[in-house]
């Protein structure tokens, strides 16, 4: 009896694989799971209905805590951040894989099955993983394998009688995790459409959002959020309640054109509204406690960590080697960020912590702390190469 564990969302790519691994792969049993990571309630209902009338052996795995604390945390210290949006479903493609490899193990199997296609990243990041930790295993991936585009896949879902909620005129393509929903596809394709409002379900547009800011205090410990508005949360109902705050407001709607891993550039449309205030307020509190040369070094960490989790490198030795830098700057990452949501913007107004590297008294304009006479001797020398070469260019051309 051969086994296949297929990573299943429920949508049209996955449901088509059905069929496929039982009459052209050669599979007896399928076994499909659906890993929920804060994907809307709906999808996964619909997702263990399909399985259940495509006659498979389904399971459902909630990941959403496991999601916040191992995939979103770590994102947040390290600002994660791929050319202006906080990466999202880079970070949930290892966790999917890992519940995966997870009921691999558990009820055993000949080899996994996806559904990405050879255009995108998710074939990469999730493969990664399955092939890391289940080496022994094969993997199939039938849309990338038979190059089928999606009229086709919608013809044979039809003559195998898959049940699909996709018709050809719902065009886009969504992903949508805790940390951010992305929107691509259709008419979005062209670099110059504007985005219609129908795409976005989480954020107001700036016409619809209050006309009065709403202000907003995070509470850090570690370089992590723990409270709201001083009522202190678990992580998960932190982030879907200023999923709700910020997008009330309008916050987090992005619009990028985006380099894929295989080269493609792709119009990419987000909207995450707890990621972009949460991003925010974590670098408004960075800039206070950490030292200038210590933030400088860690943007290139904080870069390099972000294309890795981007490439789905998920336990690369070198994400684990920069996650000990960013491990021992959070340590004094506590403390206070006050936040002004307001018409699409969080705007930080303010932030307090015991390991502020600032002194009132030094900074302020009305102390004698600081002999400002004292400052003439490093004014003096302020560019003193740099004004030798002016001579010397002077001098030899
Ligand atoms: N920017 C995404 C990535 O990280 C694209 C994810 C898929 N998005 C979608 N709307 N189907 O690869």
């Amino acid at each position: 009896m051969k086994k296949v564990i297929l990573v299943y969302s429920g949508g049209l790519d996955t449901s088509v694989c059905i069929p496929m691994m039982r009459e052209e792969y050669g599979f007896d049993h399928v076994i499909t799971v659906t890993v929920d990571v804060g994907q809307p309630a709906a999808d996964i209902r619909q997702a263990e209905e399909k399985a259940r009338a495509l006659g498979t052996e389904h399971y459902t795995v909630d990941a959403k805590e496991e999601f916040v604390r191992d995939y979103i945390f770590p994102a947040i210290r390290a600002n994660g951040d791929y050319m202006g949006y906080p990466i999202s479903t880079s970070i949930a493609r290892p966790l999917i894989g890992l519940k995966a490899v997870e009921v691999a193990k558990k009820v055993g199997g000949d080899a996994f099955c996806h559904g990405c296609t050879g255009k995108g990243n998710d074939q990469f990041r999730i493969e990664f993983v399955m092939r890391a930790l289940c080496p022994e295993m094969a993997i199939v991936a039938p849309m990338r394998e038979k190059n089928l585009t999606r009229s086709e896949e919608i013809e044979y879902a039809k003559v195998k009688g898959v049940p699909i909620s996709q018709t050809v005129a719902k065009i886009w393509s969504i992903d949508e995790n805790l940390w951010g929903r992305s929107i691509e596809g259709g008419r979005l394709e062209e670099p110059d459409f504007v985005p219609p409002e129908e795409i976005f379900l989480w954020t107001k547009g700036i016409d619809a959002a209050p006309d009065t800011p709403r202000r907003l205090t995070i509470d850090f410990e570690e370089g992590v959020p723990v409270a709201l508005d001083g009522e202190r949360m678990n992580g998960l109902a932190l982030i879907q309640a200023l999923n709700t705050i910020a997008g009330e407001n309008g916050v987090g709607r992005i619009d990028i054109m985006e380099d894929r891993m295989l080269g493609l550039k792709v119009r990419e449309n987000y909207e995450c509204p707890a990621a972009v205030t949460l991003l925010t307020a974590h670098r408004a509190l960075e800039a206070l406690v950490l030292t200038r040369p210590e933030l400088d070094l860690k943007a290139i960490i904080d870069r390099k960590w972000s294309e890795l989790a981007y490439q789905g490198l998920w336990f690369d030795p070198l994400k684990e080697d920069l996650e000990a830098f960013i491990a021992a700057t959070q340590k004094r990452v506590s403390g206070t960020v006050l936040l002004d949501l307001f018409k699409g913007q969080a705007k930080v107004v303010g932030r307090r912590s015991p390991w502020a590297l600032y002194s009132e008294d030094l900074a302020t304009f009305d102390s004698k702390t600081f002999d400002q006479r004292e400052a003439l001797g490093m004014v003096k020398n302020h560019g003193f190469q740099s004004r030798m070469y002016l001579q010397l260019k002077a001098k030899l051309g």
